[in-house]
């Protein structure tokens, strides 16, 4: 990953069309709804000329219940409808030179096969511009999709996924870079002695191989993870290009940092090899008047069930019901009796962040809305993500998203952030080349 300490930026899109953005005044004016590329193609053009390094989708391939059915989901927008994010990045690739962009699919319900050939032709479409997120599924409505009647056990999902990765890696090691010859005179088109069977027997998969792939243009795709549990860190640390996670604050942020470190050094390699992009949601405003109209403006486009819903998501307890004026603390200790949540470190959270009076309902909606310090003019967003990232080991950057509507908060990010980030000499001005990877290595 990053070889310098400069910022790396990517922006984060999964959402923009739901949660109550879509109808922020302003997003998405004039443009067709959600399922239609030209809102994304214009968001593409903006983000390359803002010297973005990517475009991230994430990727829950299911609908959230909400105590027991999708209704609530569905007549509100929580976080549906939702596409395969695939093609929407190759459509962006086509009218942008350097943007890379993430791209998700589970490690829990796929196949490393289909996957590591889907990735490795995006690559060649994309000419070396596709991001893998390897997420290892936490959501039971996506389990229930896919042949299971609830998310599989944590440590099984991380075995599936230490797996998977092994896979990946031998499959993306069975062609080398300088396999083909494509030679029209002998009619040869591979070296064979070049190209070799994985023959992987796992307990989960058995592959024969070889990839039936030319080598693409990164040789592999830039690989990235998310996952704060022992077993996540440990993960990223052996196979992550970049981890995504949450900046609460410095200290903690440093903590995770060395946990990061230890676990990249446990496995062979070195802290610089794996890159950290906190996730930051950001509003650019002109000072305190114009975040409190921005707030109260979000606060008007979400509906009140929607902080619930999603929330219930979140914590993959949609079959649970949550009473939204129950305190979070009460909720949660039921929810350890019955064992119903599997996404414990979201949990914790919440029990870290509120105290024994907070409800539901209230807990929710400050979640969704919550002012997480991102918020501010754009030299006072600049100095916080520099002491943020050089309070963390600055190796990597942000995924930002605006907690306003698009396209204007990324249009607000590009013209009035980034010159200042570029200015200080933090974030580059030109692209570094055509790949991915290579703008990362800078
Ligand atoms: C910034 C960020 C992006 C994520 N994107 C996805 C995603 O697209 N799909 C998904 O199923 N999980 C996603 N996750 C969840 C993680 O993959 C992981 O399952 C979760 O953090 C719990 O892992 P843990 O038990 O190791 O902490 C994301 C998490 C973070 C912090």
């Amino acid at each position: 990953m990053a070889q310098s300490e400069l910022i790396h930026l990517v922006a984060d899109l999964s959402l923009i069309h739901t949660l109550g953005k879509w109808r922020y005044p302003g997003s998405w004016n004039s443009y067709a709804p959600y399922g239609s590329p030209d809102l994304y193609l214009d968001l593409a053009r903006l983000l390359e000329h803002g010297r973005f390094d990517g475009a991230f989708f994430a990727d829950v391939a299911g609908t959230p219940l909400f105590n027991g059915a999708p209704d609530d989901t569905v007549e509100w927008g929580v976080a549906w409808p939702r596409h395969d994010p695939l093609p929407m990045a190759i459509a962006m690739a086509g009218v942008t030179k350097h943007l890379g962009f993430v791209t998700t699919m589970s490690m829990t319900y796929h196949h490393p096969f289909n996957v590591a050939r889907l990735f490795a032709s995006v690559d060649h479409v994309t000419r070396g511009r596709i991001a893998y997120n390897a997420v290892v599924s936490g959501f039971p409505q996506e389990a229930q999709n896919f042949g299971y009647d609830t998310t599989p056990d944590h440590e099984w999902r991380y075995r599936r996924a230490e797996e998977f990765l092994e896979v990946l890696d031998k499959l993306y090691g069975s062609v080398d870079p300088d396999a083909m010859l494509w030679d029209r005179e002998t009619g040869r088109v591979a070296d064979p002695t070049k190209v070799r069977r994985i023959d992987h027997v796992g307990e989960h998969f058995k592959v024969m191989g070889p990839l039936p792939c030319a080598p693409s243009p990164q040789g592999r795709p830039v690989q990235i993870q998310a996952g704060a549990s022992a077993s996540g860190m440990k993960l990223a640390g052996r196979y992550a290009d970049l981890q995504f996670a949450i900046p609460y604050d410095i200290p903690k942020m440093a903590a995770h940092r060395q946990k990061l470190d230890d676990a990249a050094i446990a496995a062979g390699r070195t802290p610089r090899d794996v890159g950290v992009l906190w996730s930051a949601r950001f509003d650019v405003v002109s000072g305190p008047e114009e975040a409190r109209h921005n707030r109260a403006m979000l606060l008007q486009s979400i509906p009140e069930q929607m902080g619930m819903v999603f929330l219930s998501q979140w914590w993959g307890v949609d079959g649970y019901r949550l009473d939204p004026q129950r305190t979070v603390h009460d909720t949660v200790a039921e929810i350890k009796e019955l064992g119903v949540g599997p996404n414990w470190s979201y949990i914790d959270d919440a029990v870290r962040n509120s105290d024994d009076k907070t409800t539901i309902a209230e807990y929710s909606q400050q979640w969704l809305t919550s002012d997480d310090g991102w918020t501010g003019t754009p030299t006072e967003i600049v100095d916080k993500m520099e002491e943020a990232h050089f309070g963390s080991g600055a190796n990597g950057g942000f995924m930002v998203v605006p907690k306003t509507g698009v396209p204007g908060g990324f249009a607000r990010f590009v013209h009035e952030v980034v010159p200042v980030l570029q200015y200080r000499g933090l974030m580059r001005k030109e692209y570094a080349g055509p790949t991915m990877r290579e703008n990362l290595l800078v």
